[in-house]
């Protein structure tokens, strides 16, 4: 053990002074420590996006020459099969035509999905407040909720207007919506609102379901990534494609009480209270 030994007054107040900027020196090391893991988490989650993008990229680029040379033969069988559906002698046949052709239509929205996150079409961007929209689309998740007996309420926020392309941001709320539908037990309640926070407009969808597997979270977004037996995986990767298009940000939070999904627009500059 080290006993400091003082031979006077000078040497104690030396003493206390060269601790006090000891303790000052811990002090900014630990500020500065605090600093750096906040931005080394920040660094990680950066590098995380830039990696989910870059993925949305290429797969993107192979979605628009692929997609293309899948849908033309398609859309032979299904003329030939419309043909053949009608004929007198193939009547019996009816139901297997009928099949043959919703399966046809099927994979036709799924490549239809897919290459919305090509996104050959460019995004056309009105100013308009986003109350509205969710206002005229209300109704269809109203209708979705009430056919699986649960609930939908839409509370809207004094919000701006925000720059969007109306298509692509009904898209992004009806997979919102129905991830979270698909989430809850019957009598569940799906909330959808928005709200000002700082310079950004929120949207906010909120379901009642048991929340997200931990394991899952680092895979949302990822195409073709679905625990549900009929699902695609493509309903939060066009999520995530359209907020990036917008310049938004999509955040998730998940609970044993259900799973919020915000996803945030900048503000425009010199925009009106809306609705
Ligand atoms: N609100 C939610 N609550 C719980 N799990 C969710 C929620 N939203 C998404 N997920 C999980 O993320 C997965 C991927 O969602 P995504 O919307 O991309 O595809 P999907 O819903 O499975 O299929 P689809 O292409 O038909 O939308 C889902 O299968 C589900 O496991
Ligand atoms: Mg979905």
């Amino acid at each position: 053990m080290v006993i400091a030994r003082f031979y006077s007054i000078e040497d104690w107040e030396q003493y206390v002074d060269m601790k006090m900027e000891l303790i000052d020196f811990q002090s900014m090391i630990d500020v500065r420590t605090k600093e750096l893991k906040q931005e080394i988490k920040k660094r990680e989650r950066i590098e995380l996006e830039v990696d989910k993008l870059e993925r949305l990229n290429i797969i993107g680029q192979l979605a628009a020459g692929l997609g293309h040379e899948v849908r033309n033969p398609m859309t032979t069988i299904r003329g030939f099969l419309q043909m053949l559906q009608v004929k007198p002698d193939l009547h019996t046949y009816k139901s297997y035509f009928d099949l043959m052709i919703e399966e046809l239509d099927r994979a036709n929205t799924i490549i239809t999905d897919f290459l919305s996150l090509a996104k050959i079409k460019p995004t056309k961007l009105k100013r308009e407040c986003l109350n509205k929209l969710l206002d005229n689309i209300f109704p269809l998740l109203l209708a979705d909720a009430y056919t699986q007996g649960k609930k939908c309420i839409f509370e809207p926020g004094d919000i701006t207007e925000l720059d969007i392309d109306t298509n692509e941001i009904t898209q992004l709320v009806l997979n919102l919506a129905r991830n979270g539908l698909d989430a809850m037990h019957p009598d569940g309640c799906l909330t959808i609102k928005t709200f000002l926070d700082g310079h950004n407009i929120v949207l906010s969808v909120r379901d009642e379901g048991t929340g997200i597997n931990p394991e899952h979270i680092s895979k949302l977004g990822t195409p073709f990534f679905t625990t549900k037996e009929s699902g695609t995986g493509l309903g939060l990767p066009m999520c995530y494609s359209i907020a990036h298009r917008h310049r938004g940000q999509i955040d998730v939070k998940t609970g044993s009480d259900g799973t919020t999904f915000l996803v945030q627009f900048p503000q425009p500059i010199g925009t009106n209270i809306g609705f």
